[in-house]
């Protein structure tokens, strides 16, 4: 393989999306290539895809066309299409396109270098989606990170829930849960180097059993994460409400570290929707568990993921998402419309509501969320949180970060506060974000002793 051409990989869809690509980096890395700065100084492109709504997929075509017109003026140019919408599409990338050198799926990642270098060697295509065998999730040992103090670090993979509107069962194929050990040496490195923030991540992250002699639970697993030295803040995503027990909750009151935040998917209010959409919970389960959630001592924020719009949700059911949401007041929700999957139990449920009467439902369900939160975010103001700077601010401030409970928080510092916990007084709210003042050292000790 020409070991010095330079790959570049562009990622479409979620944090474990994300991971993937390190993991990907850092086996090409150990292989002897170079990453590019940017997909116009690559020679080998890799598009990590999603399948997760339709609109993931058509985002790979319309990028899969550009790249064709640069295939035709540079034709050493690679492009492979990994992940999930690799998984699901499959051929179809390569024969729609006619760019397409190789195809892969989201259980393939440790396969991608010598699948690559197969393909530049042979100059034939390949497409490679069959499931993996493996009971364990691919072990990388170098991972190539983008942040120095933030990790996203993979717990299982996969999911064996069948939720009948959800792709993921099809392209990550059946759970498989990482060595409890394994993790904790990851964890452990990973503060040996300066890592302050842990991501826990897989599909069904709290559905998590130590395959090991250990056999650690997700909530023994969750205190032992956020007792490692040095790791200052453990999050995780994304856990499913039936495997949302108390022991979760305890944990997060008596480990600080832990992150006072947990994202629990509700997809919708209405146990009848729930029903066809195979959650195994109802209504009123859910809201037992968002009830223990904010009985806790300390205060735990809850985020939710909402689908309107599937088929044969009535005007009744979204007011029963609706007025859930009154009751819980989430303190932020990602919404979606609901998209047909192939080969998913719902692609083949009638009575669908048309795109117009979900992108309705979708308004409405945002423009109360959005009055929800300025109500919540206004009783921030005036008091000091810890931020974790993660990086210059888009607005017109000059850095950006996040809460212990995942608000984001913008003010005015100096850059080389990124990657550090500090003080900032909230001084105006608004919906999606705090600002503030960084507060000085002496004003926090006022703040401390008053
Ligand atoms: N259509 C719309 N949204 C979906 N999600 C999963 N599958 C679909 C689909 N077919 C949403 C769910 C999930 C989030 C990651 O994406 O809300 O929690
Ligand atoms: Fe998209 Fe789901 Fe795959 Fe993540 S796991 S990339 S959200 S389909």
């Amino acid at each position: 393989m020409n070991k010095k051409k330079g790959f570049f990989i562009e990622t479409f869809g979620c944090q474990m999306n994300d991971l993937d690509s390190r993991k990907i980096s850092g086996l090409l890395v150990d292989q002897g290539m170079t990453p590019a700065v940017s997909m116009d100084e690559a020679d080998i492109i890799l598009l990590n895809t999603c399948a997760i709504r339709d609109k993931a997929i058509q985002k790979v075509y319309s990028r899969l066309g550009e790249l064709k017109k640069r295939k035709a003026k540079n034709t050493g140019l690679f492009v492979g299409v990994i992940g999930c919408g690799a998984q699901l599409e499959g051929a179809d990338f390569a024969n729609k396109t006619g760019v397409v050198d190789l195809i892969t799926g989201p259980q393939k990642i440790s396969h991608i270098p010598r699948m690559l270098d197969r393909v530049l060697t042979e100059r034939v295509p390949l497409i490679d989606i069959e499931d993996e065998p493996s009971p364990q999730p691919a072990e990388v040992e170098n991972i190539l990170r983008d942040s120095s103090f933030r990790a996203g670090v993979t717990i299982m993979e996969g999911c064996d829930q069948s939720c009948s509107f959800c792709i993921v069962p099809f392209t990550r194929g059946r759970a498989k849960h990482r060595a409890g050990e394994r993790i904790l040496a990851e964890v452990k490195k990973l503060a040996e180097s300066g890592y302050i923030e842990i991501l826990l991540l897989g599909q069904n992250v709290n559905s998590y059993q130590d395959p090991s002699p250990a056999g650690l639970s997700f909530a023994q697993l969750l205190r032992a994460v956020g007792e490692v030295p040095g790791i200052r803040r453990v999050r995780f995503t994304s856990p499913h409400p039936m495997y949302f027990t108390h022991d979760i909750i305890d944990a997060i009151n008596q480990r600080p570290t832990l992150c006072n935040h947990v994202h629990l998917p509700l997809q919708s209010g209405s146990s009848a929707v729930l029903e066809r959409m195979n959650r195994e919970y109802t209504r009123e389960i859910y809201l037992e568990k968002a009830i223990a959630l904010r009985a806790s001592p300390r205060r735990i924020a809850l985020s939710t993921d909402i689908i309107v719009g599937f088929p044969g949700e009535t005007e009744k059911d979204f007011a029963e998402t609706l007025a859930m949401m009154d009751e819980i007041r989430f303190d932020s929700i990602f919404s979606f419309k609901y998209s047909a999957r192939p080969r998913t139990a719902a692609a083949e449920f009638a009575d669908t509501v048309d795109e117009a009467e979900k992108a309705r439902r979708l308004r409405v369900l945002q423009e109360k969320q959005e009055l929800l939160q300025e109500a919540n975010h206004a009783l921030y103001v005036g008091q000091v949180v810890e931020v974790l700077v993660e990086s210059p601010a888009r607005t017109r401030f000059a850095l950006s970060g996040r809460t212990t409970d995942n608000r984001i928080v913008n003010f005015d510092g100096p850059n080389y506060l990124i990657g550090s916990l500090v003080s900032v007084k909230i001084t105006q709210a608004r919906a999606n974000s705090l600002q503030g003042e960084l507060v000085a050292a002496s004003e926090l000790e006022l703040a401390a002793g008053s």
